[in-house]
């Protein structure tokens, strides 16, 4: 059984970035900079709000965290992101989610440039994403780094069945378009499963390749893998542990204790899916700067 390793990948991606940042600063001599805007107190958000800023200045790029407070108007807003959008300095935009009730979702992702969007929400990116111009779209970061993490570990995914449960625009609706398209480590028949899936045992047990994103701990048992399977978890849920200092514990969409005794390969929880979504933004924010600056390659 391998245990796929998101933390060592997105650690080798890491460096990889940074050399290829510092490549392009000597061209260009200027930074690629990533601008987060956090609305609110969410406590989970404002951790991976610090990482991603700890991550980016790591890789050699300027980030900048924008700490609005709970009853920020959605115009407050939007007349920030607006600003972004005109600053050359930024090539990357992330509000991150989810937002206070009072601001819609929608709006604000449609206000984000979307030659900005390295989170790969705006409908242009989506659409060029499905379309499978990857060249033209920014994919959204976490399904990004679950191929890159099929692809390092030289999963063969070619004709073999994934089944992908949940169906979030964030990680399920995408995931499950990537993986049908004809790419490296894609080209798999595709099932999608949710909330109203009948049956899904039958379905998931089918799978050569589970990617579970439901949001619930422990959601996938042993019953529910078909030995030999390649499980990636891409949950990321607490759960109260009175043991612990914080009082919980974060616990995966996997009973990761039973499944990785049937499973070829699971990613862990920490240490799998998560550390990958932070690398594939900062490639995104590369990305960016290298298309503002209409560098092909490095
Ligand atoms: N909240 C949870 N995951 C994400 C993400 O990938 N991007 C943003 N903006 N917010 C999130």
């Amino acid at each position: 059984m391998i245990i796929i390793d998101g933390k060592q990948v997105s650690s080798d991606l890491r460096k990889e970035l940074k050399a290829a940042v510092e490549a392009c600063m000597q061209k260009t001599k200027s930074v690629p900079g990533l601008a987060v805007i956090i609305v609110g107190q969410d406590p989970a958000s404002q951790v991976y709000v610090r990482n991603k800023a700890k991550n980016c200045k790591e890789t050699g790029m300027n980030s900048t965290v924008i700490e609005l407070p709970e009853e920020t108007s959605q115009s407050e807003l939007l007349a920030k992101l607006e600003k972004l959008n005109n600053d050359p300095d930024v090539h990357g935009i992330l509000v991150q989610q989810p937002l206070p009730r009072h601001i819609d979702e929608y709006a604000v992702t449609m206000a984000i440039s979307p030659s900005k969007d390295v989170d790969g929400f705006h409908p242009e990116n989506v659409g060029q994403m499905v379309l499978g111009n990857l060249d033209r779209c920014f994919i959204s970061c976490t399904p990004y780094g679950i191929l890159e993490l099929l692809s390092r570990y030289s999963i063969d995914t070619k004709g073999k069945h994934c089944v992908v449960v949940g169906r979030s625009n964030i990680v399920g609706k995408p995931m499950a378009n990537l993986m049908l398209q004809k790419l490296k480590s894609t080209n798999c028949t595709v099932t999608v499963c949710h909330s109203a899936t009948r049956n899904m045992p039958e379905l998931t047990r089918q799978a050569d390749i589970l990617i579970a994103a439901i949001g619930q701990a422990n959601f996938i048992t042993k019953d529910m893998v078909k030995p030999g399977a390649v499980v990636i978890d891409v949950g990321i849920n607490r759960v109260e542990d009175s043991s612990r200092k914080s009082g919980y514990r974060l616990a995966g969409d996997v009973d990761y204790e039973h499944v990785s005794e049937v499973a070829s390969a699971i990613t862990p929880v920490p240490g799998g899916v998560g550390p990958m979504t932070i690398a594939m933004l900062l490639k995104n924010t590369l990305q960016s700067f290298m298309r503002a600056h209409s560098i092909q390659a490095l």
